[in-house]
Order: structure tokens, then C-alpha cells, then sequence
């Protein structure tokens, strides 16, 4: 892979989800520079289906990456020549969304002869935490919770994740997004539901916090579960209804939006404990949320845990955390990924380094 010494910029894509979105990020020195950041959402469109239709979104994809590039390319002032590497999004996510980066993605590369990196969403997210004033030293847990997952995952050098726990069911942000709907409110779930839970009381409703049972004995004590959560509001909203009372939304979004942060901030800081971290990361969309992030760093510094955070315009989907997640690749000086490789909708952190052998793993 070609290096630059002074400064690596990559050109980043990102669509595996219902964001189109396109970064230009730049190290220089141990400085990261973001030059570009576009990010065309989509939805309001799936709101209209009260979640993500794969198929609008793969179609959205396509019609907005290519104006996306452009406006990246004319705010940072780069041409596409001058890149170090092309990156895209490869997995996990949706197939038909996904192709639509790697294709993209790869066609630059070829056309340009540039390296190629096809990037793991996950390793994205995580990287993300360095795109604010306080990135962590290693060894590190990071809580990672968005739409699509709700992991535990130790990092004890660049590229070496362990994960310690996850949810058997929903994820966060899918719990959220459920709720939400039970609720009335708009998709997302995440942001609607804080908003509605601003003025609620947290108190008011007693909701179960999810605990996994082990077979063997006991309960997973890094593991989640929201499904029964979500039935817990819907037996709820159903008594109140049955009741013909008038459903209090604030104080059940309240609810909800507390025991979810409360599971949360208490599993990753008993986790960080026992594993004797002494840093705790909070990236992935649900990350954004306001409850959450007072939560964890009050819960944090009374146990002595230094907190690191994503800056909240990076918790959800983006490309600047992909392009960041890119130039650890790059400089790392390993391989570029195979221009053959395609798209997988699942594929665990921990196989990530996969994406970067001579024969693709898909
Ligand atoms: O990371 P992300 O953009 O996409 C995935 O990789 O899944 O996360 C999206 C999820 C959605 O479920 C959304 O409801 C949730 O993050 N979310 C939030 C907030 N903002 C987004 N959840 C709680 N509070 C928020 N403020
Ligand atoms: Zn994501």
C-alpha cells in the first residue's frame, strides 16, 4: 500500500443503513482533519413505513452517493487522484445498501489505481470516539449501542476486540424505535422518545431491566435483553387503555428512556470493573442520547471510570468515523482489501482483520 509520511487522506463512503453519507478525513501528524462531511438522511422517507425498507433505501443510496462525492470532494479541494485510499462500508448491514459503497467504492479504486479498504460499520462506529477532544489510551471497554447492536467489546490494541457482552434479542436502538411506535411516536424512536421523555416523570412506571439467564446457573452478567422490556410498555399502554384513561406518553417514555440507560451505564461500568479498565467508551447511535451520557458519567466517576465519548454528530451513521476507522488501516501498513471482495449483512467485529487478506472473505 502506498504511504505518505507527511499526511494520509482518505475518501470515505458509507451506506449500510438508511444514511448516504460521504467523508474526506485526513491525518496529519496525530492530528485527524475532517475536510468534508455530507451525510444525506433518508429518513423521513422510511418514516412514512415506521422503520427502514431496504429497498428504498439501496435506491436512495444510489441516487444520492455520487452528489454527495462531488460536494466532498469541492469542500475539502481534493481530487480524487490525490488519495491514499478509498474506503466503504462492507458489513454488517443491508446487502442491497451496502453494495451501493462497495461498488462505488471499488470502481474509484480501480479506475484511479488507488488502495481500496472495505471497512467494518462497526470498527466505524468505534472509531468515532476519536473524532472528539478526548480519545482513550488502550486498554478500553466500549459500550457499543445502536439500531442494530448492543455490545461490550474490550480493546487491548488497534484492532484486537474482544466482545464480553451483547443483547440475546433487540438492540437498544431497536427497542427504542419499537417503543416508540407503541407509543405513537415517529421513527426514529431514539430522538422522539427523548424529546417526549423531557417533560416525563422517570419514576412513574416500575419496567423490568432484561437480565439473561445462564443455563448453567445464574445470569449473564455482561449480557442484554430488551424484548421483554418492550412487552412490559405495551401490558402497560394495554391497562391504561383498557382503563380508558388517556395515555401518559411523557412519563412512559421516561420510563423506558431511564431503565434502558440505567441497564446500560450498569452493565458497562461492572464489566469495566471486573476486567479492571480503567476506560469506558460510549459510541453508536443510542449514544447520543442525553440521559444516557449523564448517566454514564455520573455513575463513571463515582466508580473512578474515565468516560470517553463520542461527540453526539457522530453517534448515529456517518462516514467521518468510517474514513477515521480507515486511516488506522492505512497506516497500520497492512493490506488493502481485495477489489473482489463484495458485501455481507453479517460478519462480527472480531473477524474484521479478515477484510483485509488477499482472498475476501465474501
Ligand atoms: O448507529 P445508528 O445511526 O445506526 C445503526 O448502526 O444502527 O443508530 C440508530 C439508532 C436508532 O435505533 C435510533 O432510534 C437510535 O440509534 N438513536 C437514539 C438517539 N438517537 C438515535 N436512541 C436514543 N436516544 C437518541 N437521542
Ligand atoms: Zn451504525
Amino acid at each position: 500500500m502506498r504511504y505518505n509520511p507527511i499526511a494520509q487522506t482518505v475518501l470515505a463512503l458509507e451506506t449500510s443503513c438508511d444514511e448516504s453519507a460521504v467523508a474526506v478525513v485526513r491525518l496529519e501528524g496525530s492530528k485527524i482533519k475532517l475536510l468534508a462531511n455530507r451525510i444525506a438522511s433518508q429518513v423521513a422517507e422510511h418514516s412514512k413505513w415506521g422503520g427502514v425498507v431496504p429497498e428504498i433505501a439501496s435506491r436512495r443510496h444510489l441516487e444520492a452517493i455520487p452528489f454527495l462525492i462531488d460536494e466532498a470532494l469541492k469542500e475539502s479541494g481534493q481530487s480524487i487522484e490525490t488519495f491514499d485510499a478509498i474506503a466503504s462500508t462492507v458489513t454488517p448491514g443491508l446487502s442491497g445498501a451496502l453494495l451501493v459503497g462497495s461498488v462505488t467504492g471499488r470502481t474509484l479504486s480501480r479506475l484511479y489505481d488507488i488502495p481500496y479498504l472495505g471497512m467494518h460499520h462497526l470498527e466505524g462506529h468505534l472509531a468515532s470516539v476519536r473524532l472528539g477532544d478526548n480519545p482513550p489510551d488502550y486498554p478500553y471497554l466500549v459500550l457499543l449501542v445502536s439500531g442494530g447492536h448492543t455490545e461490550l467489546i474490550r480493546v487491548d490494541s488497534d484492532f484486537e476486540f474482544h466482545r464480553l457482552g451483547r443483547s440475546h434479542d433487540d438492540a437498544a436502538g431497536e427497542a427504542f424505535d419499537k417503543v416508540a411506535r407503541l407509543l405513537g411516536l415517529p421513527y426514529p424512536g431514539g430522538p422522539a422518545i427523548q424529546i417526549c421523555a423531557q417533560t416525563g416523570n422517570p419514576s412513574r412506571f416500575s419496567l423490568p431491566k432484561g437480565r439473561v439467564s445462564n443455563p448453567k446457573g445464574g445470569f449473564y452478567p455482561y449480557d442484554f435483553s430488551f424484548s421483554g422490556l418492550k412487552t412490559a410498555v405495551l401490558r402497560q399502554i394495554e391497562k391504561i387503555k383498557s382503563d380508558q384513561r388517556k395515555l401518559p406518553i411523557h412519563d412512559l417514555a421516561a420510563s423506558f428512556e431511564n431503565v434502558v440507560a440505567e441497564v446500560l451505564v450498569e452493565r458497562s461500568i461492572r464489566c469495566a470493573l471486573d476486567q479492571d479498565l480503567k476506560n469506558l467508551v460510549l459510541v453508536g447511535g443510542v449514544a447520543a442520547n442525553t440521559r444516557l451520557r449523564q448517566m454514564m458519567r455520573q455513575m463513571a466517576f463515582e466508580k473512578s471510570v474515565s468516560v470517553h465519548m463520542a461527540p453526539t454528530e457522530f453517534c448515529t451513521d456517518n462516514a467521518a468515523m468510517i474514513g477515521v476507522a480507515a486511516l488506522s488501516r492505512l497506516l497500520s501498513g497492512g493490506n488493502a482489501s481485495s477489489i473482489e471482495m463484495g458485501v455481507s449483512a453479517r460478519c462480527s467485529l472480531e473477524e474484521a482483520n479478515f477484510l483485509y487478506m488477499k482472498k475476501p472473505p465474501f
